[in-house]
């Protein structure tokens, strides 16, 4: 199958990268820059690939308070015209999406179909994407995922790993509940959902897709350190004692039943995945 993938050096596609059949092409923003969306629809029709897989994004939540225009070309503008090709190509287009659409209210894991509410610039780019990859009206998968981390890039592992090098007490955010999720497993999920709508199986929708079990920032950091052998104190504090210029969601919990049924694909275990890091950065004890 000739994949094509937008995205190089970003914690999903690195692990995409690691894992796509041969052939497969990956564009880099040097290639495809999605701050100009027109370029990355002619980039799908110039190679005419069997799926398209959209891994490149405006990720800087905070920054895209001040930038949402910028942000939403990126994070919207961008996909719709990828999803377009597709659509005119009759291939799938399958683009990763994120928990924080919703508005964080509730205890109950949110479902593909509950509606969205984003409280952030960065949130409503993201809204606004899916909207476009379905109004397209090709065969799609928008697979929303939530904290995602790996041995690269800037992630929340990486962060406390480096703070615990200086610190043996720290305060993480206790109020947010939600699945950690490895971009390893995000990246296996998404080659199987292009392999199986390149093959006519499964079918287009909005799924979910998050590490288990749901923890809280706090429950992560303290795992992280476990599992890293550092002696760091954590102390759970609230958000709103850590305030950031975006509103993230108290409620990140993702049902992800939908996936299951749909592509036979389960909840990764956190757990797993994080040793898998840790000892990629040597950080095992
Ligand atoms: N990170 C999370 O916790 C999280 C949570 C939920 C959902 N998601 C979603 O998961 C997907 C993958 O996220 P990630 O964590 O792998 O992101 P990431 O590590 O921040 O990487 C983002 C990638 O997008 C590329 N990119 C940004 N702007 C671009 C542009 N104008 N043109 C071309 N490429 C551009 C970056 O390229 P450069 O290296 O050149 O900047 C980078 O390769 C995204 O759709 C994101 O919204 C992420």
């Amino acid at each position: 199958m000739t994949l094509l993938v937008f995205g190089t050096t970003g914690q999903v596609a690195t692990e995409l990268r690691r894992r796509a059949p041969a052939g497969s092409l990956f564009l880099g923003r040097a290639a495809a820059d999605l701050a100009d969306p027109a370029a990355c629809a002619a980039a799908i029709r110039a190679r005419a690939p069997a799926a398209v897989i959209n891994a490149a994004a405006w990720t800087a939540v905070d920054a895209a308070e001040a930038e949402e225009a910028a942000a939403t070309v990126v994070n919207a503008a961008a996909p719709a015209a990828m999803a377009r090709a597709c659509a005119a190509l009759g291939v799938p287009f399958v683009h990763v999406s994120t928990d924080y659409v919703f508005d964080g209210s509730g205890t109950r894991p949110w479902r593909p179909e509950d509606p969205v509410a984003p409280l952030s610039a960065y949130g409503r780019s993201k809204a606004a994407g899916e909207a476009g990859v379905r109004a397209a009206g090709g065969t799609h998968a928008i697979l929303r995922t939530s904290w995602v981390f790996s041995a690269h890039g800037t992630n929340f592992v990486k962060t406390m790993l480096r703070l615990s090098e200086a610190r043996d007490r720290l305060g993480v955010v206790e109020d947010q509940h939600g699945g950690p999720t490895p971009a390893a497993a995000i990246a296996e999920a998404l080659l199987r959902i292009a392999a199986d709508l390149a093959a006519g199986r499964g079918a287009s929708g909005t799924f979910h897709f998050a590490g288990a079990p749901d923890t809280t920032w706090a429950g992560f950091a303290r795992a992280i350190f476990a599992r890293a052998g550092r002696a760091v104190t954590v102390e759970g504090i609230p958000t709103s004692a850590w305030p950031t210029p975006a509103r993230r969601p108290a409620n990140s919990r993702l049902d992800c039943t939908g996936l299951t049924a749909t592509f036979a694909l389960a909840r990764p275990d956190w757990r797993a995945g994080l040793d898998n890091v840790l000892s990629e950065l040597g950080a095992r004890p």
